[in-house]
């Protein structure tokens, strides 16, 4: 059975980790004799590019085949249903390691499995949390945040966010109200309701979309940093085709070679992914070119096929987030969910 189709952005993703992950394990070659990958989002073993309909290795097979050093211990997280496939093909391609899959939801059985990787917990440790949507909740952040706790340094995060899915789930016409559900999903996320303060001043269209957006993101940061404490968080924006943002990849460490590592490669990213979008635009009309049956070399200019980019998407420079303004209580963190009961914030 083929792994699921993604658009372009999966490879630059999946660059990113590769080399991110290469650097890490170099960086502790002679430091370490263990290595931890927690990967809670695992996907498939390998996914198929829509476009050229090219297979690439997913996160899982990526994280196994860093070789100098391997990382030592290898858990990986999936729903119930696609759990089994993934270990089946991952122990017939990387027989001998160890590495485990863990079937159900990763927010329930990633601290029970930190538990017992607790002895080795000395080990340099990267988590990759790669939600297809709202399904990373904060106690899992920070279940890994507290893994090492009492080392050194924690275990480095690497998270997608996707901040402007959250946006569309958020409804802000006139007289309309968050569903319970979807407001239950986001408190999760951020393990407090202060998002609701930047979707309050939303609602009063105090902000647009995008400052809201941005806010989303900045509170997410935040958080990493201040509650969690992690010292540095970095963010890349990613794009889809048409160039609307499709998620944040942001990355948490309190150590200067992770920070100094990441900024390179988001730096690097910013430089790439342009390209790889505009590649994809240009092969994507080509496609619809060729099914009508003419010649897209002949039929368009250069510039229609090479659709430009914006200037600012070839930079990346580090930021740190910024206290979250729009809030005027002070920020609580959630314990126990009680539905509905964040509703009842007045605007
Ligand atoms: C974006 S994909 C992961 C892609 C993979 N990390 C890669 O880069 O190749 C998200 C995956 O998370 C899985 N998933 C969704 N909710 C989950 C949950 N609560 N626990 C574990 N896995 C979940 C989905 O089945 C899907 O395969």
């Amino acid at each position: 059975m083929p792994g699921r189709a993604w658009g372009y952005w999966t490879r630059g993703k999946l660059d990113i980790l590769q080399r991110y992950l290469d650097a890490f394990t170099t960086a502790t070659k002679n430091k370490a004799f263990e290595r931890i990958y927690i990967d809670a989002f695992a996907g498939e073993p390998e996914n198929i590019d829509r476009l050229t309909g090219e297979s690439l290795k997913g996160s899982a097979a990526i994280a196994l085949s860093i070789d100098d050093p391997p990382f030592t211990r290898l858990r990986f997280f999936e729903k119930e249903d696609k759990a089994p496939r993934l270990k089946k093909a991952l122990l017939a391609k990387y027989p001998g390691r160890d590495l485990k899959v863990i079937g159900g939801d990763c927010n329930e059985r990633i601290p029970s499995e930190l538990n017992i990787l607790r002895e080795w917990n000395r080990a340099p440790t990267f988590a990759f949390v790669d939600p297809s949507g709202m399904q990373a909740e904060w106690r899992t952040l920070k279940a890994l945040a507290q893994f090492k706790k009492g080392r050194k340094w924690k275990a480095e995060l690497f998270l997608l966010f996707a901040a402007p899915m959250f946006i569309r789930t958020l409804p802000v016409d006139d007289g309309s109200r968050v569903s319970d559900v979807n407001a239950i999903k986001i408190d999760r996320m951020y393990g407090t309701e202060d998002w609701l303060c930047i979707y309050h001043a939303r609602l009063r269209k105090e902000i647009s979309p995008s400052q809201a957006r941005d806010e989303y993101l900045n509170l997410m940061r935040w958080r990493l940093e201040k509650n969690l404490g992690y010292r540095w968080t970095h963010s890349i924006e990613v794009l889809n085709e048409p160039g609307s943002i499709i998620y944040y990849m942001i990355f948490a460490t309190d150590h200067e070679a992770g920070n100094r590592i990441m900024r390179d490669i988001y730096a690097k990213a910013a430089r790439e992914f342009p390209k790889m979008r505009a590649e994809a635009r240009r092969l994507r009309r080509q496609i619809e070119y060729e099914s009508r049956g003419q010649n897209p070399l002949l039929d368009l200019d250069d510039e229609e096929l090479y659709a430009p980019v914006r200037s600012d998407e070839y930079f990346y420079e580090h930021e740190p987030p910024s206290r979250p303004s729009l809030c005027e209580r002070e920020s609580t963190d959630i314990t126990e969910l009680q539905p509905g009961s964040q509703l009842a914030m007045p605007l």
